[in-house]
């Protein structure tokens, strides 16, 4: 799959690196091309070690750092090296485009970019947190800055296929290799209007070894937006916010008949 990343900071790192890893051709488009190119090497330089979310992983040469294996989830090595560029030639060199940009870059970027982005593929793992200033002193909580980022992409970008995903977990987590946790793979949901570009982010969440969840039309992308700020916020006070859902065989108190 062609997938063009917009942006060069954590979360297009970490999916960027999996995707290359896992075989697709990944071009980074940002504002600053020296960022563009810094991530493009940093990924082509850790291909076939892990996932690269943290320069910690590579040394100078950017060799993997010792206890990376190959054989690991998501690191098979790729055919294509991954390539800078601006973000005009990453939307159009791409039948998936990855919007990898704080919230507050949306506004800009769709005017600018909205009509290019037609017919493809828009992933949106994007959050809009604030401060919550209602938190109590030296408490890290957070509110949403809106309610409904990806209905507005939606309708900034109308003719593209907008597809909710990947925003409810660290950048960190979806670098890494760690995909089981208490017997259950990690999941991810996914609300998006078009079943074919459904399809396609499914697939591409199976290549980072991840269990997609298929989660209704991107009007329910609200509720991943609010169920983000929840559990972060839980996470921030020391709460193991898995703790909150009973397995399945638990859920309902009367079992279907
Ligand atoms: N990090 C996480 O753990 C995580 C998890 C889930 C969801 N998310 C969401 O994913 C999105 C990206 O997060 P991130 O952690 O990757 O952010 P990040 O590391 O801060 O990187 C953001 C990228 O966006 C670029 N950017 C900023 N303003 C821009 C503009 N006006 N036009 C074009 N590019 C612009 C930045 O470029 P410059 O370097 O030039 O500023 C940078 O390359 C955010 O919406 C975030 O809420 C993040």
């Amino acid at each position: 799959m062609r997938i063009g990343i917009i942006g060069a900071g954590a979360m297009a790192s970490a999916l960027g690196g999996g995707w290359a890893a896992a075989g697709h051709e990944v071009r980074i488009g940002a504002r600053s091309a020296d960022s563009a190119r810094a991530l493009a090497a940093e990924i082509n330089a850790v291909r076939g070690g892990s996932l690269p979310h943290d320069h910690r992983q590579v040394d100078a040469n950017g060799t993997p750092a010792a206890g990376l294996h190959p054989a690991d989830p998501a690191t098979v090595l790729g055919s294509t090296p991954v390539d800078a560029t601006t973000i005009d030639a990453a939307i159009a060199f791409a039948d998936v485009v990855l919007l990898a940009v704080p919230v507050s870059a949306l506004t800009e970027l769709l005017s600018a970019h909205g009509h290019d982005l037609a017919g493809k593929v828009v992933i949106d793992c994007t959050n809009a947190f604030l401060p919550d200033e209602s938190a109590p002193e030296g408490v890290t909580a957070f509110v949403l800055s809106e309610d409904a980022v990806a209905e507005r992409i939606a309708a900034a970008a109308p003719k593209a296929h907008v597809v909710k995903a990947f925003n409810l977990i660290a950048a960190e987590v979806w670098a890494g290799t760690d995909r089981v946790f208490d017997g259950v793979r990690l999941a991810v949901p996914i609300c998006g209007d078009d079943p074919e570009a459904v399809r396609t982010v499914a697939q591409l969440a199976e290549d980072l070894a991840l269990q997609p969840f298929l989660a209704g039309g991107l009007h329910r992308a609200r509720y991943l937006e609010a169920t983000s700020v929840f559990t972060v916020g839980l996470w921030f006070a020391g709460c193991d916010a898995r703790a909150m859902l009973p397995p399945l065989s638990a859920a309902f108190a009367v079992a279907d008949a």
